[in-house]
């Protein structure tokens, strides 16, 4: 066969593309009116990731807008902690809620396993998207990372400064690596199912890694993370896996180094400088724009655009934001994105 025809996959390996590809983290969701719609009739956000139809419609609506190189999975990160055992809830407007877990007696609470009996939904929708997405199209299929899950289990949900998960971290640290061991289990399996079921990449999301000290980034992140490349690699050698350690800086040099990740998505603080001199030789790069940038649109999100595609865009180089699509982003500024990245072309050396 020859070589590979999605572009996203194409770019990853450094083979040649037409434009450089794009998809945006949270590309579905509240910004767009046909979401609001589906998400209304639903009723309920699980109802939504639970459905296989509604998930792969939702999946697919800005695909068909404004034709990104790759869908994602409707689904939640949540959704592993709640297959292992924890009840989980949302409220509207305030993210996930689960049955927290703060100590080592409270790990009773998990099962030993995670049950992907109760997570087939998502992977009934992962084989409903693949029958109805071009064949340039990619899909990508994604975990949180475990020390990010981590945070939402041992805070109860969404935190700012994460006072119970970095106090556990500091005064039972083998009690709380008894937590990070299961999530990771469950994460490497989820993803593996995923991809039995059809994602071409995975990624792995860790929102919060910014907020855990530098000395333990070996044990909680780059560690747990290793570890669960290699299992799915074990069994998909050839599927690529992005990993997004968000807000750790120049410690991404280490991460990349130590968990194998086929490619790194960097986050807005991150230099472009660096980015093209420091990780670029080593690794596919994924990102960056600022997603408060994509709200303003216009002449400022032209400009920044441009700066990063003329940094990154002519290595191994998937254009995406830093962190996910917000809430009152117009979808013009995202179809004016996508022209400004396919009418991009490198300049001249
Ligand atoms: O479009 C996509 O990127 C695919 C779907 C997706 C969602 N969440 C849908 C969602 C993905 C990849 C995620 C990942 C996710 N979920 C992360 C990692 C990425 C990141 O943003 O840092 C995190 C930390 C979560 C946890 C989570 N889920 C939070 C904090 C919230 C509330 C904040 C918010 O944006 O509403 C959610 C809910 C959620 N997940 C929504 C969506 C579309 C909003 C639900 C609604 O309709 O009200």
């Amino acid at each position: 066969m020859s070589g590979q025809t999605k572009p996203i996959l194409r770019a990853i390996k450094g083979e040649p593309t037409a434009h450089p590809p794009f998809w945006l983290m949270r590309q579905a969701g509240r910004y767009l009116p046909e979401y609001r719609t589906l998400r209304e009739k639903a009723g309920s956000f699980l109802k939504l990731c639970m459905t296989p139809e509604l998930a792969t419609e939702v999946t697919l609506q800005p695909i068909r807008r404004f034709g990104m190189d790759a869908a994602i999975l409707f689904s939640d990160i949540p959704l592993v902690p709640h297959a292992l055992g924890l009840d989980l809830a949302y409220q509207d407007g305030e993210g996930p809620k689960l049955s927290p877990v703060q100590d080592r007696a409270g790990l009773t609470q998990l099962r030993p396993s995670i049950d992907l009996d109760q997570l087939r939904p998502v992977y009934d929708a992962i084989r409903l998207v693949k029958t109805e997405l071009a064949s340039d199209k990619a899909l990508i299929g994604f975990a949180g990372a475990p020390w990010t899950l981590a945070t939402y289990v041992v805070e109860g949900g969404s935190s700012r400064t994460f006072p119970t998960v970095r106090r556990w971290t500091k005064e039972d640290p083998d009690g709380f690596a008894q937590l990070i061991d299961r999530l990771t289990d469950a994460i490497a399996a989820h993803l593996i199912e995923q991809i039995e079921a059809g994602v071409d990449l995975v990624q792995i999301f860790d929102s919060w890694a910014g907020a855990i000290a530098d000395v333990d980034l070996d044990r909680w992140i780059v560690q747990p993370t290793r570890r669960i490349i290699e299992t799915v690699k074990a069994r998909f050698p050839d599927v690529p896996i992005i990993g997004f350690p968000k807000g750790i800086g120049l410690a991404t040099t280490i991460f990349v180094a130590g968990t194998g990740v086929d490619v790194l998505s960097i986050d807005p603080t991150m230099q472009l400088d660096f980015a093209a001199n420091m990780l670029q030789p080593t690794v596919a790069l994924q990102g960056n724009l600022d997603p408060d940038t994509l709200v303003v649109g216009g002449l400022a999100m032209e400009q920044a655009t441009r700066a990063i595609l003329d940094s990154l865009g002519g290595g191994r180089f998937i254009f995406n934001l830093g962190h996910g699509v917000l809430p009152p982003t117009p979808p013009q500024h995202v179809a004016d994105l996508a022209e400004i990245i396919r009418s991009w072309s490198p300049p001249r050396q």
